[in-house]
């Protein structure tokens, strides 16, 4: 899951609207839920005031039961395709079993063979990596910190209402997953901070640092963090521009004559591949139960511009590292704006959003048209900061990552 989600920043944010038409019930609602929910849910409501509410409160108080009914049913979904085995039929067969998955000493140097032999094999890896230029280390490193923060990743997956591992051993199918899919995201960061720390072409100390700030500072959290259908969404657009960006390395690396490189980032995105699927499946599979409720859930997550997981990366240097990291990925063909604009479309296309019909409400309405609407608005932002980066010239920034050699960003 972890992945370059740079360009997901162009996308237009107007400011969020709270579904009109519930007031009606709102208060009944309201007043169930203060008696049927969490502890931590009836809290908030329970500070209501029931005396001649203002109208602010009024609206408040219907955004919050709204959004605690939302949280209902997407829970009683994710419970359902659970309980059901749809979980265990259609996502965990997704994951490769451990006897046949690869393992980062498959890829790597072998130190079970002589120490000539060990250093022959050390030798052969730095002398392919020292064709790979700069601007690709940096996408690199960019994205083997992305790859470390993944503690973070799955403590944010394990907050989704009906979907999380309560005990750290649950057999439900949601908790067999999220386990399963840990395990091979954690072979990734491996894979890579072992080729990087053997290549001896980046500074391992900053590197490490950036990791261990990252895990520090966490990564800002979705719109509504335990939204399961935020979390589905999110977890398809994630793994598609990891497998992209990972796949793209792979291609640069061969170019640049590092075979060792571009298969170590090849069995990495055939991983991301597969995680999309079944990400991918899943909201599918949540739209066909509710349509409004998705492509609301859509378009709410383009709209809040879906938070970067490796946004909050830092080396101690440079204050805008990432925004750095992600102009050298756009400049390099990594990963771009139009590789985002693609990937709203092609989600559209797969979810079928253009064609929901009957079935949906007026904000339903509205957030279809936002999303189907929304590549061309992105790909013509891309064209104005394009000329926009024409017009300011060449310029690097220097990388600590890179021994502070510098790197252009335009
Ligand atoms: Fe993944
Ligand atoms: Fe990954």
């Amino acid at each position: 899951m972890p992945g370059l989600m740079t360009m997901m920043a162009l996308a237009p944010s107007p400011p969020m609207s709270v579904r009109p038409c519930f007031c009606n019930k709102m208060r009944g609602t309201t007043m169930l839920l203060v008696k049927n929910r969490s502890s931590s849910q009836a809290h908030l409501l329970g500070r209501r005031s029931w005396r001649a509410p203002a109208a602010t409160t009024v609206a408040t108080a219907a955004a919050t039961a709204f959004h605690v009914d939302e949280q209902e049913r997407e829970e009683m979904m994710m419970r359902r395709l659970a309980e059901d085995g749809w979980v265990d039929e259609h996502m965990l067969p997704l994951l490769t079993p451990v006897e046949e998955a690869w393992q980062p000493a498959d890829l790597l140097p072998s130190f079970v063979v002589s120490a000539d032999e060990q250093r022959s094999q050390v030798a052969e890896l730095q002398a392919r990596a020292a064709g790979v230029p700069d601007d690709l280390l940096v996408c690199l490193v960019g994205s083997m910190v992305t790859e470390e923060g993944l503690p973070g990743y799955m403590s944010m997956a394990n907050r989704v209402a009906g979907g999380g591992d309560a005990t750290g051993c649950d057999d439900h199918g949601w908790a067999r997953w999220l386990r399963g899919w840990t395990a091979e995201e954690n072979r990734h960061g491996d894979l890579l901070n072992r080729y990087l720390y053997l290549c001896g072409r980046v500074d391992m100390r900053r590197v490490e640092t950036t990791v261990h700030h990252l895990l520090g500072r966490g990564m800002r959290a979705m719109l509504r963090p335990s939204s399961a259908y935020h979390s589905l969404i999110y977890g398809s657009f994630q793994e598609r521009a990891t497998f992209v960006s990972h796949a793209r390395t792979a291609r640069q690396a061969g170019l640049h004559g590092d075979a060792c490189l571009a298969k170590l980032c090849g069995v990495i995105a055939a991983d991301e591949r597969r995680h999309e699927a079944a990400y991918t499946r899943a909201a599918a599979r949540a739209f066909e139960d509710d349509q409004d409720g998705m492509v609301r859930a859509l378009a709410a997550v383009m709209r809040a511009k879906i938070t970067m997981p490796g946004e909050l990366m830092d080396d101690g240097r440079d204050e805008r590292l990432f925004d750095h990291f992600s102009a050298v990925a756009q400049r390099s063909g990594v990963y771009t704006a139009a590789d985002y604009a693609d990937m709203v479309e092609h989600f559209v296309r797969r979810w079928k959003v253009a064609e929901l019909g009957a079935g949906l409400s007026g904000e339903g309405r509205r957030a279809q048209d936002y999303v189907c609407g929304l590549p061309r608005k992105i790909r013509r932002m891309e064209e104005l900061a394009q000329d926009r980066a024409a017009q300011m010239g060449a310029q690097s920034v220097c990388f600590s990552w890179v021994f502070d050699r510098p790197v252009r960003i335009h």
